[in-house]
């Protein structure tokens, strides 16, 4: 059980909160590609968007996601909600041979949890556009290799559990 982690899931799943803690629970590195493109640009995400548009955010978001996954380390990556629903980032993700977890977590813990974040979710300021959102991404977020389902009785730990449990059982399956 070696392979790389990438965690996917709409905004307000998790995928920051679950990556820290399956990094410690597996003692290995985390990279948050939000994170990553934010230092490249050296502006926040939601500046990003709001500046320069959401497809020069999505073409910096590709670039970063290339470099990290052309290092060998470090083993879990947490992706910004959108990355997983672009085929060119799929494909290079699957290229690289990672596992792929999705947190499927309910629209309304998403959206309780994109209204009580600081960070700004430029696409997701309403109510009606995030729903829109989270229905139209849901058949791309199932193309991942494992669906996690993440409800608000869950801390990050207990679903970090169910990864590498769902991991192992695949691992010792085949
Ligand atoms: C986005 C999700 C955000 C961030 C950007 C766009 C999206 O990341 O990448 O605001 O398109 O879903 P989080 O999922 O970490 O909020």
């Amino acid at each position: 059980m070696d392979q790389r982690i990438v965690i996917v899931g709409f905004m307000g799943s998790g995928k920051t909160t679950v990556a820290k803690a399956l990094a410690t629970r597996l003692g290995c590195g985390l990279a948050d590609l939000d994170a990553i493109v934010s230092a490249q640009q050296n502006m926040s995400v939601p500046e990003l968007i709001n500046e320069q548009g959401e497809v020069s955010f999505r073409d910096a978001e590709t670039a970063a996601l290339q470099v990290v996954l052309d290092r060998q380390a470090p083993r879990i990556i947490a992706l910004g909600g959108g990355a997983w629903t672009l085929e060119r980032n799929r494909e290079l993700i699957n290229k690289h041979g990672c596992l792929t977890v999705w947190l499927d977590a309910p629209y309304d813990l998403c959206w309780q949890r994109i209204t009580n974040h600081p960070t700004p979710r430029p696409l997701a300021l309403d109510e009606e556009k995030a729903r829109e959102l989270y229905r139209a991404r849901h058949s791309s977020y199932a193309l991942a290799n494992f669906c996690i389902e993440v409800t608000d009785k869950m801390s990050p730990d207990d679903v970090s559990a169910r990864i590498t449990a769902a991991i192992e059982r695949r691992v010792s399956s085949h």
